[in-house]
């Protein structure tokens, strides 16, 4: 099929490189045309493991194009991929005027009958406005549009193998003519007809995921509830790391134990900084905000939104408790990125960690494989170091606060000789703390004791 893709960002080129490696074509826009202009010269403007790979291929295969021209993008799909940004305002609400303006543009430049996809993440009842709205913009009116949501649940870091293997494709509709186009769309990756990247021809075997069709307010709801339900499973973790530092037991074993029961599950149980990213912080606002909308209270995300808001504050309490006075001192922050594998900083716990040491006056060295560009940006103050082991150089205290797998597996031993004093903070709960102390090192993490 030819389809379009409004929004090169992260979900839109994830998103449009896997199609076209599924084998449609796929004609990429963006209002940025540096970002055209970066895709066109063979460069992705994120990092995104198997991303570059994905790309390359559909692009020698001629399956996916880019242009700055909206217009000839929009034309040449059948079917037109939203994915444009929904940052939050202040008042936690999502900013819907990019997908107005995808809708303008589409209403526009449409010549023939089109299906519009929300695959950005928006609040419910966003496809009733969509379809209004691409009504209204259509100057002869006279074209039809269908709308569809088809919410993503892609991580940052794993999306391409996600996108590939997903445990469930969303997709609402209010027509069956929508339903066998958004079929035909998922059909090669529902028959397993790509070049898998992730696991080169040995794909594990399994079920594949689903394609659950829905009316499209569920689809949109779907999307918020799941984000928000993780969100709360991370916090109520985090209290109960809480509970566990008083009471003297170990987190670590009562998330495992309780998440081996299979109605609980073992994942986002994880105690530590909490959870930062562009999706979590902002849809459990537009969740809460929605439901206020139409006059439900969700008093429990609010909850869970600010127990995670407190993740830094009790960071700040053990670092103060074994630090003692931060001004002055030199501190290595292992970790930037919100999480692994991903360069990505937007909401991320570390550089919240970084803005109130170096308010407190610390000489801050950091280290991250990914997200170092991106923070420069940010604090220009801030000493980086490619080269973990030269941030953690005369530090007077490590602070993790990243899962990165280099980090996880760093030889503390030849790290403490560098240190100048022997003190590791554990934001990710990455190491065990008898092993450090057996290393000499002042350990503390989350929950354990
Ligand atoms: C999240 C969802 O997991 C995806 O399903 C969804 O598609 C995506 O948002 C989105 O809406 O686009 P992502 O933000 O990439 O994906 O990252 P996650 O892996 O969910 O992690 C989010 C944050 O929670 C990270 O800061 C991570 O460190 C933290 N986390 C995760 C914990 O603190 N504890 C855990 O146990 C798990």
């Amino acid at each position: 099929m030819r389809l379009t893709v409004i929004g090169c960002g992260y979900v839109g080129l994830v998103t449009g490189a896997c199609l076209a490696a599924a084998g449609h074509e796929v004609h990429c826009t963006d209002i940025d045309e540096k970002r055209i202009d970066m895709l066109k010269a063979g460069k992705v403007p994120i990092y995104e493991e198997y991303l570059d790979e994905v790309l390359k291929r559909a692009e020698a295969e001629k399956k996916i194009f880019y242009t700055a021209d909206t217009g000839e993008a929009i034309r040449a799909g059948d079917a037109i991929f939203i994915c444009v940004g929904t940052p939050p305002k202040e008042s936690g609400e999502a900013d819907l005027s990019a997908i107005d303006n995808a809708a303008r543009q589409i209403a526009v430049h449409a010549r023939s009958p089109k299906l519009v996809v929300e695959k950005s993440t928006v609040p419910a009842l966003t496809g009733v406005q969509l379809q209004k709205a691409l009504a209204a913009y259509s100057q002869s009116g006279d074209i039809k549009f269908d709308v569809a949501s088809n919410p993503e649940f892609l991580r940052e870091g794993t999306a391409v193998g996600d996108f590939f293997h997903p445990d469930r494709i969303v997709v609402g509709v209010e027509n069956e003519k929508s339903a066998v186009v958004m079929r035909e769309i998922y059909k090669p990756i529902l028959e397993h007809k790509f070049h898998c990247p992730v696991h080169r021809g040995q794909c594990p075997a399994g079920t594949p995921g689903e394609l659950l069709l829905t009316t499209i307010n569920s689809a949109e709801l779907i999307k918020h509830a799941s984000n928000s339900f993780l969100a709360l499973k991370i916090s109520y973790a985090n209290v109960i790391s809480d509970l566990c530092e008083r009471i003297g037991a170990d987190v670590e074993q009562v998330t495992h134990a309780m998440g081996l029961d299979p109605r609980i599950g073992t994942q986002f149980l994880k105690a530590g900084l909490g959870f930062g990213g562009f999706c979590f912080p902002k849809d459990i606002q537009a969740f809460i905000h929605l439901a206020g909308t139409v006059g439900v209270d969700f008093e429990m995300l609010r909850a869970a939104e600010n127990v995670n808001k407190q993740r830094i504050d009790r960071f700040f309490e053990k670092i103060h408790k074994a630090l003692w006075v931060i001004r002055g001192k030199r501190v290595a922050v292992l970790g930037l990125a919100f999480k692994a594998n991903t360069d990505d900083i937007r909401f991320a716990p570390a550089l919240e960690v970084i803005r109130r040491l170096l308010e407190e006056g610390a000489e801050v060295h950091a280290s991250d494989p990914e997200a170092m560009v991106k923070t420069r940006a940010v604090f220009p103050t801030v000493n980086y170091h490619e080269d973990p082991y030269e941030a953690l150089k005369a530090a007077d205290a490590a602070l993790v606060c990243t899962e990165w797998k280099t980090f996880r597996e760093l030889d503390w031993n030849r790290a403490g000789k560098l240190m100048a004093r022997r003190l590791v903070l554990d934001g990710r709960n990455l190491y065990l703390p008898k092993k450090m102390q057996e290393l000499g090192f002042d350990y503390h993490s989350f929950g354990r004791p």
